[in-house]
């Protein structure tokens, strides 16, 4: 079942039912290799099947529920299948802000995993009718409106000796060493068991064209800030007063919004590359791969 959260919306099962996981990778397309991550209320949930350290607790304390995930080792009696691990020995785990989400959660009674709900490597959904368009014949899909954040959650390992960050969110480095002291790495080589910050991905089926400070009349413009340039048949602005946060919610609702035929790419005017304007960028990149 498809269900919103604070970020974006899921494809959630039974994280401790090996063929639930199986069939979210399959509806996905998803590479058996890219774990999922598990939803739980809280920390309390999974107290038995990963290794609780006081970093855990404290980025929990402070950022749960929310669009924070970080990752743990499995403990030796894990309940969450292998399957949402992949072949690592860590779970990621998140609990989302979002009611419905929540109250999902409290019925089903167990963790939920669930990537989100979009084709792998496609556009990620933030409303309801974007979950419909691209998986909408195969699953059941909870309406829950727009996704306030609009874009992924921050995921932060935290399995080894050094929290490392392994993909940009709205919960910035600097938000986590201001409120709890801990020093969040940037991990620059693309981690293997974190596709989320490998190559390609969240791709519209039209180019992209970044960083444009002009637009050819057969492009369509995905506009920021109030400066922009004329000459395009059709603009969408992400913050018309250059609102970081208010982009990162029209993001990818925009981008599919432009990516049809009558264009010939999208072509994206700059986006400052501090705050959440990093994991904007990073989404941009990812998305601008052919
Ligand atoms: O905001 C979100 O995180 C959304 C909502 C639905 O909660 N979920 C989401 O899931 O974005 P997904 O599967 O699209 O992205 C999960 C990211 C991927 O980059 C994956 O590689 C990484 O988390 N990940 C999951 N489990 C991991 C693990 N055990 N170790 C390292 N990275 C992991
Ligand atoms: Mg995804």
């Amino acid at each position: 079942m498809a269900f919103p959260t604070e970020t974006v919306y899921g494809l959630g099962g039974n994280a401790l039912m090996s063929s639930a996981v199986k069939n979210i990778y399959s509806l996905k397309g998803r590479p058996a290799d890219n774990p999922v991550i598990a939803h739980v209320m809280s920390l309390n949930d999974v107290a038995g099947d990963v290794i609780v350290n006081e970093a855990a607790k404290l980025l929990t304390d402070n950022f749960w529920p929310g669009p924070l995930t970080i990752v743990l080792a499995r403990s030796h009696s894990c309940r969450i299948c292998r399957e949402a691990s992949a072949d690592t020995n860590t779970v990621a785990l998140r609990s989302p802000k979002h009611p419905a989400a929540r109250a999902l959660l409290s019925a089903a009674g167990v963790p939920l995993a669930a990537p989100s709900a979009n084709r792998s490597g496609k556009t990620s959904p933030t409303e309801a009718r974007h979950v419909a368009e691209s998986l909408g014949d195969e699953i059941m899909i909870l309406d829950g409106g727009a996704c306030e954040v609009g874009i992924e959650s921050t995921v932060i390992d935290l399995s080894g000796d050094t929290p490392t960050l392994l993909r940009h969110g709205s919960i910035t480095a600097d938000m986590i060493v201001e409120k709890t002291g801990i020093r969040v790495v940037e991990n620059k080589n693309a981690p293997k068991h974190s596709p989320g910050m490998l190559a390609k991905h969240y791709a519209p089926n039209l180019p992209l064209r970044l960083n444009a400070v002009d637009v050819k009349p057969e492009e369509a413009l995905l506009a920021f800030g109030p400066d922009v340039p004329t000459g395009a048949t059709a603009v969408l602005n992400l913050s018309e007063t250059g609102n970081m946060s208010e982009a990162a919610h029209n993001l990818f609702a925009f981008m599919r919004r432009l990516d049809n035929g009558n264009y010939s790419a999208i072509a994206v005017m700059p986006i400052p590359d501090n705050g959440i304007g990093r994991a904007i960028n990073d989404r941009l990149r990812r998305a601008a791969l052919r």
